[in-house]
C-alpha cells in the first residue's frame, strides 16, 4: 500500500516538526498538519519562517524547505482528513483537571473528538496512527468508536509514540534512536498497516532501528521510557542534596557513576527539577494506570520520581530565601531563564514557574529573562497557579530584554534554564551592578563556582 496523502491532527511541538521532516524526507507524499487554534497554524503559514510557533534549532529551515512543496499546515481538519490515506493524531494529552481521576489521569478529551471526527467525515479506508501519548489500551477505545460510529469503512490503528525531546527535535527526528510502530500484527489487514508506516520512516531510518511490537507493547513502552528518563533525574537530584551536606561534588559523582557502562553517562544532569509537558504528566498517568489495577507498590514507586522532584524546586525556593537572611520580601531578585531546559520557547512545567511563585508568596519583586520566551508566557504561567491575582503578578514580576536588566540592583541572581549565553555574560559587569552581598544560585550547575567567587559573588550551586 503506497501511501500518498497524511493528515496530522494537532500542529504543537509533536505534530509540527514531526511532519515537517516526514514531508522534507517524503517528497512524493502530501502533507497536511491540521489544528483548531488559528493564530498557532497562521503562524506556521507566515511568511517569515523565522515566526513560526515553535522554536527548534534548525526548524525553520526545514519548513522553508518544504512549505508549500509537500507541507501544508491548515485548519480544514475535515476536508484534510477526508483526503488523507494515513492520519496522524497528535494532540495534546495533559492531566486531567477535574472529574475521576483528577490531577493524574490523562485527559483523553481532545483524542476522543478527533476519533469522532474521523468518524464522521470518512469516506476511505484509513490508517488512524496514536502519535500522543496514550494510557495503555487507549487503541481498544479509538477502534471502538471508529467502528460504532463511521460510515463503514475500514481503520487500522497503529501506535508510533514520539520520543524527540524539544530543544533537540529535528536531530532527534532526523537520528532516531528507533521508531517503534505498535500494530494488530496477528492480521493481513494490520500487518500491511505497520508495513506503510514502516515504508515512511526507512526513507531515513535504517530498518534495523524501527522497531514493531504489539499495539500494548508499544503504547506502554512510552510511558516507561519517559518514566525512566524522569527517575534518572530524580535519582541524581536526590544525591545532589546529599553532596551538599557531604562535601561531596553531584557532578563528579555524576561522572564516576555513569562511566558504569551498565548506567551510561547521560541524563545524569543534576538541576532544579526536571520540567516539560511530557515527564511529570506521563509518571502520573503511570501512577493512575497502576493504581486502577490495584498495583499499589508500583504506582508508589513511580510516584517517589515526582515526589523528590517537587522536593528539589522547594528546595532551590527555600534555599534562596535562607540564604538572603530569611526574608526576601520587598528584595528584587533576577530569574535567567524561564523555559524548562535551553533551546526551546516552550515554559510548561517550568521550575522556573514554581520558584518564582514561591519567590512571591515570600513577598520577593522578580525580574525575568529568557532569550525565547515572550513576556505574556512568563505572566500565563504564572496566572494559571491562580496563587494571587492578575494584576498582582503583572505588578510584581517584570519581564526584561537582557540579562542585565534582570540583574540590575538586585539582591539575588538566580540561574533557571541552562542557556548557553549565560555562561558568556559579563560576570563582572552583573557583579558591579547588584546589590551586596551579591548572591547567584547556579540551578543548573552552568557556572564555574571559583571564577565567580573570586569576582565577589556569594555563589550558591545545586550539588556542591
Ligand atoms: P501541543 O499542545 O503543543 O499541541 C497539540 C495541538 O493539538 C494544539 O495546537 C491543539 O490546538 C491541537 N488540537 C487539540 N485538539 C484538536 C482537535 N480536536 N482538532 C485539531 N487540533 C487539535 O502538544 P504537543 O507537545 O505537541 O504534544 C502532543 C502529544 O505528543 C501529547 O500527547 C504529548 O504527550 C506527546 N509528546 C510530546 C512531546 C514533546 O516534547 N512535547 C514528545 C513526545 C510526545
Ligand atoms: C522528554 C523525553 O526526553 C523525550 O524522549 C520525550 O519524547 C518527551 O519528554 P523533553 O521533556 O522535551 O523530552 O526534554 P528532556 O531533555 O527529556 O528534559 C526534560 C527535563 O529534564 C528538562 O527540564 C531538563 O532540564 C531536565 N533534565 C534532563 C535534567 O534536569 N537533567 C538531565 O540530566 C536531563
Amino acid at each position: 500500500m503506497k501511501i500518498k496523502n497524511i493528515c496530522c491532527i494537532g500542529a504543537g511541538y509533536v505534530g509540527g516538526p514531526t511532519m515537517a521532516v516526514i514531508a522534507q524526507k517524503c517528497p512524493e507524499i502530501k502533507v497536511t498538519v491540521v489544528d483548531i487554534n488559528e493564530s498557532r497554524i497562521a503562524a506556521w503559514n507566515d511568511e517569515d519562517v523565522d515566526n513560526i510557533p515553535i522554536y527548534e534549532p534548525g526548524l525553520s529551515n526545514i519548513v522553508k524547505e518544504a512549505r508549500g512543496r509537500n507541507l501544508f499546515f491548515s485548519t480544514e481538519v475535515d476536508s484534510a482528513i477526508d483526503k488523507a490515506d494515513m492520519i496522524f493524531i497528535s494532540v495534546n494529552t495533559p492531566t486531567k483537571t477535574y472529574g475521576m481521576g483528577k490531577g493524574m489521569a490523562a485527559d483523553l478529551k481532545f483524542i476522543e473528538l478527533c476519533a469522532r471526527q474521523i468518524a464522521r467525515v470518512s469516506t476511505s479506508d484509513k490508517i488512524v496512527i496514536e502519535k500522543s501519548t496514550l494510557p495503555v489500551r487507549t487503541a481498544e477505545a479509538l477502534k471502538n468508536i471508529l467502528d460504532n460510529t463511521g460510515n463503514g469503512v475500514n481503520y487500522q490503528i497503529l501506535s508510533n509514540p514520539e520520543f524527540l525531546a524539544e530543544g533537540t527535535a529535528v536531530d532527534d527526528l532526523m537520528n532516531p534512536d528507533r521508531v517503534l510502530i505498535g500494530g494488530d500484527i496477528d492480521s493481513d489487514k494490520g500487518k500491511e498497516a505497520v508495513k506503510a508506516l514502516v515504508d515512511i520512516y526507512a526513507h531515513w531510518v535504517p530498518r534495523e532501528q524501527i522497531l514493531t511490537t504489539n499495539v500494548w507493547s508499544s503504547e506502554l513502552s512510552k510511558l516507561t521510557a519517559n518514566a525512566f528518563l524522569a527517575q534518572r533525574v530524580s535519582s541524581i537530584n536526590a544525591m545532589s542534596e546529599l553532596c551538599e551536606k557531604t562535601g561531596a561534588d553531584v557532578n563528579e559523582v555524576a561522572k564516576a557513576v555513569g562511566m558504569d557502562s551498565r548506567i551510561g553517562p547521560k541524563f545524569l544532569k543534576a538541576s532544579v527539577g526536571f520540567g516539560g509537558s511530557c515527564f511529570q504528566k506521563d509518571i502520573l498517568n503511570l501512577v493512575y494506570i497502576a493504581k486502577s489495577f490495584g498495583l499499589e507498590e508500583v504506582a508508589n514507586y513511580w510516584e517517589q520520581v515526582i515526589i523528590m522532584n517537587d522536593h528539589q524546586k522547594k528546595r532551590f525556593a527555600t534555599k534562596i530565601v535562607k540564604t538572603l537572611f530569611n526574608t526576601v520580601s520587598g528584595k528584587k531578585i533576577g530569574i535567567l531563564g524561564w523555559a524548562f531546559k535551553k533551546d526551546t520557547n516552550d515554559t510548561r512545567e517550568s521550575a522556573a514557574i514554581y520558584v518564582t511563585d514561591y519567590l512571591l508568596n515570600e513577598q520577593a519583586e522578580i525580574v525575568v529573562y529568557d532569550p525565547k520566551v515572550k513576556a505574556e508566557q512568563v505572566y500565563a504561567d504564572l496566572d494559571y497557579l491562580n496563587t494571587r491575582t492578575e494584576a498582582e503578578n503583572r505588578a510584581r514580576v517584570k519581564v526584561v530584554n537582557t540579562p542585565y536588566e534582570a540583574a540590575y540592583q538586585t539582591h539575588a541572581v538566580a540561574i533557571m534554564t541552562e542557556w548557553d549565553e549565560f555562561k558568556e555574560l559579563d560576570w563582572p559587569q552583573i557583579y558591579e551592578d547588584m546589590l551586596k552581598p551579591a548572591f547567584l544560585f547556579d540551578g543548573r550547575r552552568l557556572l564555574e563556582r571559583k571564577t565567580k567567587e573570586k569576582i565577589g559573588f556569594e555563589f550558591y550551586a545545586i550539588g556542591s
